[in-house]
């Protein structure tokens, strides 16, 4: 039979259920393992990103599953529990149900929205692209979602574990039918209460949720800054032309997408003289905080020893001419980064309004000429191409 009667569980209800059980225990060890390896080179990057692929495809899926199934049992008879004599039990079986279809629609959720707030990560395979609407880009709502997704996902193996050891304990211990119902087959069931609908097991599920989520913030699992050492700040210079505002920003592919980020501390020293329209018209020297930066998700493992160093390689110079061409202005200075210095041409646009300069520019750098993540040898995983961009406005006090 198809449908559910007032003891049996129909062909229907048991093939969501299986297909549950299965997809679940698929997902749980890929995230545990996925989460665990480690991503220092190209090769371990890879396989880190295609076992994350695998949990969050498989679980996107088991949310749409979850949605179907539920709309189903709610159109459903539901048979009445086998152990009503007992109603402690009767109601951890059925606090534990709720936690159990709740976490099917919770934990993919937080998973996706985590996934939907974060760049250049591992994508679901699917066409339907990897954005959420009404969820940005960001990254201290992507933590928050991560810490969220941790918390409802232990929710579920806690409730998981009693679950299996309910449906043992009713087999082997109490010798009744309730495994066999869940099973191909009807087994004969002796003649039970009708399911009676109680408040208070959904009302345990939102409490342990609740509880969770507290306890979840009590330890720290919503914000992943693992305490960066971020140093002094640098010191202002003395400059002929003051910087008012101004971002660093640069930009990386990890994985097909782009990542973006920048610095948030730097100082520059500019000497400029805008009547020059031929030749060297001022000097440019810039320092920047390389503990500074943010860079998505990934800033811990940017300021690393592998990527920047930044303590053994605190700052950052950029320093050279302004020189005026025939095809506009550039600077033609020299960047210094982990005490490696290449020369590098940044052309940029200068507007001058009221005496305050606004200027604009990108370079292109490739960071294996700084030796910036010499593990990651493939571009396909981490691009070599980083792209800086440098707009800021100064005046001349
Ligand atoms: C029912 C479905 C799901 C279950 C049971 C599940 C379970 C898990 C587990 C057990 C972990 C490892 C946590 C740890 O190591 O402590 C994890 C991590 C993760 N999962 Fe899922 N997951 C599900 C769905 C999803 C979906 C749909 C996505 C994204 C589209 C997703 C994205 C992630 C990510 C990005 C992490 C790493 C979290 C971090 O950075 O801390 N998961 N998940
Ligand atoms: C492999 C381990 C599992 C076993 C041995 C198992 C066993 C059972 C049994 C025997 C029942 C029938 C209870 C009754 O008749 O009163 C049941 C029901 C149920 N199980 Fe499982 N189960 C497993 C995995 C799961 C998973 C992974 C989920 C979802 C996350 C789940 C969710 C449910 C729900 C919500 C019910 C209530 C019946 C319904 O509305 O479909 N089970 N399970």
């Amino acid at each position: 039979m198809r449908a559910n009667t007032a003891t049996h569980y129909g062909s229907v209800a048991k093939t969501f259920h299986w297909l549950t059980a299965l997809l679940i225990i698929t997902v749980i060890p890929l995230g545990i393992i996925a989460n665990g390896l480690p991503f220092e080179t190209s090769e371990e990057l890879a396989r880190k990103a295609l076992l994350f692929s695998f949990h969050k495809t498989i679980g996107v899926a088991i949310f749409f599953v979850a949605l179907a199934r539920i709309a189903w049992a709610i159109s459903q008879e539901k048979p009445g529990l086998l152990n009503t004599d007992k109603p402690v039990q009767a109601f951890l079986a059925e606090a534990v149900h709720w936690l159990l279809y709740g976490s099917l629609l919770l934990v993919p959720l937080t998973g996706w929205i985590h996934h939907a707030a974060t760049t250049g990560f591992a994508p679901i395979w699917w066409p339907f692209g990897q954005s959420l609407p009404f969820i940005p880009k960001d990254v201290g709502l992507a933590e928050t979602f991560a810490g969220l997704h941790v918390v409802f996902e232990r929710v579920l193996v806690f409730a998981l574990i009693l679950h299996i050891a309910g449906a043992l304990k009713h087999h082997f211990l109490d010798r009744d039918a309730t495994l066999l119902r869940m099973l191909p087959g009807e087994p004969s069931v002796p003649q039970v209460a009708a399911h009676g609908r109680h408040l208070a097991p959904p009302i345990a599920a939102l409490v342990i949720w609740a509880g969770a989520v507290g306890v979840g913030g009590a330890v720290g699992v919503y914000s992943h800054d693992e305490g960066v050492p971020r140093g002094p700040a640098l010191e202002t210079v003395q400059s002929d032309w003051v910087v008012q505002e101004g971002t660093i920003g640069l930009t990386v592919r990890q994985l097909g997408s782009d990542v973006t980020g920048s610095f948030a501390d730097w100082t520059a020293a500019i000497a400029f003289n805008p009547k020059v329209s031929d030749g060297e018209a001022g000097q440019a020297d810039v320092t920047i905080n390389i503990a500074s930066l943010t860079l998505g998700s990934v800033t811990s493992q940017a300021l690393g020893a592998d990527f920047f160093d930044a303590e053994t390689f605190p700052t950052a110079t950029y320093a050279g001419p302004i020189l005026a061409t025939p095809e506009g202005l550039i600077v033609d200075g020299t960047l210094t980064i982990r005490g490696i210095a290449q020369s590098l041409q940044l052309p940029f646009n200068l507007e001058i309004e009221d005496g305050v300069a606004a200027a604009t520019g990108t370079a292109t750098i490739d960071r294996r000429d700084f030796e910036i993540g010499r593990g990651q040898t493939d571009a396909a995983t981490l691009g070599f191409e980083v792209v800086v961009s440098i707009s800021l406005t100064a005046a001349q006090p």
